[in-house]
């Protein structure tokens, strides 16, 4: 239902979404008025939502202080991660499954894998990285594609307080061994082969590459998903199958503490090399599981399906631990959304009758691009809520999902939030808010969201407006330091605004006081939701030895939201050539990975930089959007005349 009581049309949710909803409109302003109001008392009652072994009798212990900055929740409770996950379902719904799986190829059999099952072959993984030497406290990086048992060795880390730390399938074994090093990992798992879209990327042989720049003690431990063939390194590979026959179906639950940490996640940031996210125990479950119940209206028996990677921190949150928190059965797709075409989506929606749906906007985009006859073809029927999740949605792809996909049945979730957050932090709920296409609406329980202008740093209380956001106060599930660099931890979020997290996008407030996220405000780009330093691509360039100096820029880009965009100086005497053009972008791929790849490169014999030597990003952005008429005030640059060839350069490729 539309109505246009503002300027931005709304869709309220239909009545008996509002009647079946756990959170109506009412509850959500007396739940968020009580979180805002009283944080201990609020949190100190859902805190009590997953067991404990020993009760936290401390609930919010937090400051953004600068130079003191410091996080805890629950701070003297004690509990097992995957207890809460497995153990504690075993009797109510032990043959209930908790896991659906959904092979590459449709001609695949899929797996309904039930509690009782999990139990058992995360026990088996947990005895078996125990017999590799794995401690409490150890890490240990995951290397897997989307199936089963990258579910298993999370959980099985959890189970004995080792602390895992993912790396995207899509990644390069440069990038991989960064990561083991990165955190002084003990073990690797990894698979033979990766298949997805049809295609196989060797895992094994990506990992083999990576563990040449690793300590020599590191331990590999390899899932077979193929059967392909691997070179085996003796007495450093191990056969996950094989020690799985053998292996103890029981593992006792290490007794963690709330901050104890579970896992650590590299992501991008504006400067430098990814930074390891770190996630503690108590508090990330508690809101996880929390915002997986009321962002999505989950109940007891639906079936749940959020289509991202275990890669990212959404497959965290919301494919493992949320849902497994809440006893939920959640769905585990190895595939792509066009393989073996565009209705594989609906198919597998069909198939195990999905009731709640997460996906990307550059997904809806890709599929939208398809037409609406493989969407059609399918029974939707059981869908109820549907969700977005990584990058502003534009409104034609939010029509679509709302029109084709929902039949205009169900609200979607516009859900805002970062690796760094842990889960939603700002979204509609569905029997609660009227939505609006491409705004995030509203903040979770807990979330003290804030408009700062960016230049004076005030908070900004009324609206409309505009400016950076801002989180004024912590929340359970925030990310407590950078792996091994709290000063970074402090630098990169608390610096700039103080006394405020900085999440580094921009926002407005519309004329209702509702939230509409505009972006990056720093040089983070957002490539297919994908967050990637526009500093990593470039220092990946310049390890090139034809390439002198580079410079990289988002722009927009029809399906990926935003695309790669390389400003390159060549060494003295180097001839840009076609073989070179693609000759970058292998390297790219291979030190990075493919989510890296450039879409375009322009060679610039100059970059637009200041008397200081600073490039200047403001304008190298225009060009790159091919927005010449807007460059604003050019006076400050060194060489002015360097502006005006890049862009006749940029007016050739059109
Ligand atoms: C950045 C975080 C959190 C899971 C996926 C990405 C952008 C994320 C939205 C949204 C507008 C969004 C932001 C944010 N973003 N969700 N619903 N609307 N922008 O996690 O890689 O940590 O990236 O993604 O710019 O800062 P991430």
């Amino acid at each position: 239902m539309s109505s246009e009581t503002t300027s931005n049309p709304t869709y309220a949710p239909s009545a008996e979404m509002v009647s079946r909803a756990h959170i109506s409109a009412a509850k959500y302003d007396e739940m968020y008025a009580a979180s805002i109001a009283d944080p201990d008392g609020f949190w100190g009652e859902h805190g009590k939502r997953i067991d404990w072994i020993k009760p936290f009798t401390k609930v919010k212990s937090t400051s953004f202080e600068p130079g003191k900055v410091d996080i805890k929740w629950f701070e003297d409770g004690t509990l097992n991660v995957a207890a809460n996950c497995i153990d504690r379902h075993l009797e109510t719904r032990g043959d209930q499954t908790a896991i659906i799986w959904e092979p590459d190829s449709p001609e695949d059999k899929a797996l309904h894998i039930t509690y009782k099952d999990l139990h058992r072959s995360v026990c088996k993984m947990a005895n078996i990285l125990e017999d590799l030497g794995v401690r409490k406290g150890d890490r240990v990086v995951i290397y897997l594609p989307m199936i089963p048992e990258a579910a298993y060795a999370m959980l099985a880390c959890a189970r004995i307080g080792a602390i895992h730390s993912i790396v995207f399938a899509g990644f390069s074994p440069d990038a991989l061994a960064a990561r083991i090093n990165g955190c002084d990992a003990k073990v690797v798992i990894t698979a033979d082969y990766a298949p997805r879209g049809g295609r196989n990327t060797p895992l094994k042989s990506n990992a083999d590459a990576a563990l040449l720049h690793t300590k020599d003690s590191v331990k590999c431990l390899v899932v077979k998903r193929t059967g392909g063939q691997t070179t085996w390194v003796q007495d450093r590979d191990y056969d996950y199958n094989e020690l799985a026959m053998e292996a103890d179906d029981y593992s006792k639950p290490a007794e963690m503490n709330a901050e104890d940490p579970l896992f650590i996640l590299y992501t991008s940031g504006s400067t430098g090399q990814p930074k390891g996210v770190v996630h503690c125990s108590g508090g990330y479950l508690v809101y996880a599981a929390m915002t997986q119940e009321y962002t999505f209206d989950y109940h007891e028996g639906d079936i749940y399906w959020c289509t991202a990677d275990v890669g990212w921190v959404t497959g965290h949150s919301y494919i493992v631990y949320g849902p497994l928190a809440n006893g939920a059965t959640t769905l585990m797709f190895e595939g792509t959304p066009t393989y073996p075409d565009a209705s594989r989506f609906w198919q597998v929606c069909e198939k195990h009758k999905v009731n709640q749906f997460y996906t990307a906007p550059t997904a809806l985009r890709a599929l939208m691009g398809q037409g609406n006859e493989y969407v059609e073809k399918c029974d939707l029927s059981d869908l109820r809520v549907l969700g977005t999740v990584g990058e502003p949605i534009n409104p034609e792809a939010w029509n679509w999902y709302n029109d084709v996909v929902g039949g205009g049945r169900c609200p979607i979730v516009d859900t805002w939030w970062q690796t760094e957050t842990g889960g939603h932090m700002m979204t509609p709920l569905p029997g609660a808010h009227a939505t609006k296409p491409g705004s995030a609406m509203k903040p979770f329980f807990g979330v003290k969201a804030v408009v700062l202008d960016p230049h004076s740093g005030e908070e900004i209380d009324t609206y409309p407006t505009e400016g950076v956001l801002c989180i004024a106060d912590s929340w359970p599930s925030q990310m407590r330091t950078v792996w091994g660099d709290h000063g970074r931890f402090e630098k990169t979020y608390f610096s700039d605004y103080k006394g405020y997290y900085f999440a580094g996008d921009g926002c407005r407030r519309d004329e209702d006081g509702d939230f509409w996220i505009t972006g990056r405000v720093d040089d983070v780009i957002n490539v297919s939701g994908h967050r990637m330093g526009t500093a990593e691509v470039e220092s990946a360039l310049v390890a090139h030895a034809a390439v002198a100096e580079a410079a990289v820029v988002g722009y927009p880009h029809d399906i990926k939201g935003q695309g790669i965009y390389c400003y390159v100086t060549l060494m003295n005497g180097v001839e840009p050539t076609d073989e070179l053009y693609k000759e970058l972008r292998t390297w790219v791929r291979t030190e990075i990975g493919p989510i890296a790849s450039p879409d375009l490169i322009q060679w610039a014999p100059g970059l637009p930089k200041t008397r200081s030597g600073k490039i200047m990003r403001r304008i190298l952005r225009k060009i790159a959007e091919n927005d010449f008429g807007a460059l604003g005030d050019t006076s400050t640059l060194a060489e002015p005349a360097v502006v005006d060839d890049l862009i006749e350069n940029r007016m050739n490729k059109g």
